[in-house]
C-alpha cells in the first residue's frame, strides 16, 4: 500500500473508486447530457461517497443501505442541507423494487451498485471482517439486528460438504474440501485467531494472506452475497427507464460471472484509470458494468 492509500484508508469515510467513470456513465458529468433533477438509486450507499458525488452533480438519489452503521455515516456525511435531493434508507437491495415503490423512485433514469464491504468494515474491531484483527468474534453480519447467523455459526454448523460447497465460492474444489476437513476436526471456531491457525500450511495464492480468499467466501455466504446479486440484476433492469444506465462495480470473479450472465449485451466495461490504483490500492480490482436498458 503506498503513502497515500495509507492516508485515506485512515479517514473516516470509505475511498470510493471509480467515481469519475460513475458520474460520465451515469450522464452527469458530461455537459452536453447534464439532467438535472436525474433520479438514481444507489443500492450500495456506504458512507456516500458515490451518493455525495451524484448530488452534487444535480442528481435525486435514493440510498439504500444493509448496514445501520453505514448508513449513520453517510447520513451525516450528506447533511440536511441536501437532504431535499437524496433519501437514505436502512434496507437490503434485495427489497429494491418495494422500498424503490416506497420512496416514489419506481422509474429511474440510474442504478449503481458498488458490491462488497466498505474499508470501515476492515476497521471495525468488533465484527471480524478483517484478519489483521485476530481476537475478534467471527461474525461478519452486516446488520447484527435482523441477521441471525455468524460466520462461526456457519463454521460450527454446516457439514463438511456444505462448507466444501461455501469455500468453492472462492477458492478450487480441492482447497476448499482441505479447508472443510480441517474445519471438522478442530471446530469449534469462535474467533478469527482459530480460523488463522487451522489455515496454517495450507497452499494459497502467492501474494495473498492464506486467510483473505477463506474469510472473503464466509463473508459472501453469511450475507448471501451472490444470491441477492444474482435476484437484484433483471429486477434493478425493471425499474429503469428506457435509455436508463445499470452501473455494476465488482471487485472478484465470483461477482464478475453473474454480472456477465445479464449484462452479455449492450454492456461496457471500464476499469480505474492508472493514477487511480497507484492512490487507492484496493480500486486495482474493480471492474465498471455499464448496462443501458433498450
Ligand atoms: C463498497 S461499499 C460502497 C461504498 C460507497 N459506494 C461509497 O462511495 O461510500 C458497499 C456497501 O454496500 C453495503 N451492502 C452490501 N450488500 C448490501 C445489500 N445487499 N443491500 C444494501 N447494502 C449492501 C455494504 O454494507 C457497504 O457499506
Amino acid at each position: 500500500m503506498n503513502k497515500q492509500s495509507l492516508a485515506s484508508s485512515a479517514g473516516k469515510y470509505h475511498e470510493s473508486v471509480m467515481i469519475k467513470e460513475v458520474l460520465e456513465s451515469l450522464h452527469l458529468s458530461n455537459r452536453l447530457h447534464l439532467k438535472t433533477g436525474s433520479q438514481i438509486i444507489d443500492a450500495t450507499l456506504g458512507t456516500g461517497g458515490h451518493t455525495e458525488a451524484i448530488v452534487k452533480a444535480g442528481g435525486k438519489v435514493l440510498g439504500i443501505e444493509a448496514d445501520p452503521k453505514m448508513l449513520d455515516i453517510a447520513k451525516k456525511r450528506i447533511g440536511p442541507s441536501k437532504a431535499e435531493a437524496s433519501k437514505l434508507v436502512l434496507g437490503n437491495f434485495s427489497n429494491i423494487e418495494q422500498i424503490a415503490k416506497d420512496n416514489n423512485f419506481a422509474e429511474v433514469d440510474g442504478i449503481l451498485f458498488d458490491l462488497g464491504v466498505s474499508n470501515l468494515h476492515f476497521k471495525d474491531d468488533e465484527r471480524g471482517f478483517s484478519f489483521s484483527d485476530s481476537e475478534q468474534d467471527l461474525d461478519m453480519r452486516l446488520n447484527p439486528e435482523i441477521q441471525g447467523v455468524k460466520a462461526s455459526d456457519l463454521l460450527n454448523v454446516l457439514d463438511q460438504t456444505q462448507l466444501t460447497q461455501l469455500f468453492g465460492k472462492v477458492l478450487s474444489h480441492n482447497e476448499s474440501k482441505r479447508i472443510a476437513g480441517r474445519i471438522m476436526s478442530v471446530r469449534p471456531i469462535n474467533k478469527v485467531s482459530e480460523l488463522i491457525k487451522l489455515l496454517e500450511g495450507l497452499p494459497h495464492k502467492e501474494k495473498l494472506n492464506p486467510a483473505t480468499l477463506p474469510m472473503l467466501a464466509l463473508r459472501i455466504a453469511v450475507n448471501s452475497e451472490l444470491d441477492n446479486l444474482n435476484e437484484v440484476i433483471p429486477t434493478a433492469i425493471g425499474l429503469l427507464k428506457k435509455g436508463g444506465k445499470l452501473l455494476i462495480i465488482t471487485f472478484h470473479s465470483g461477482e464478475e460471472k453473474i454480472v456477465q450472465k445479464y449484462m452479455e449485451k449492450r454492456t461496457k466495461i471500464r476499469i480505474p484509470s492508472y493514477q487511480e490504483i497507484n492512490r487507492n490500492v484496493r480500486s486495482r480490482s474493480a471492474k465498471l458494468y455499464v448496462y443501458t436498458k433498450n
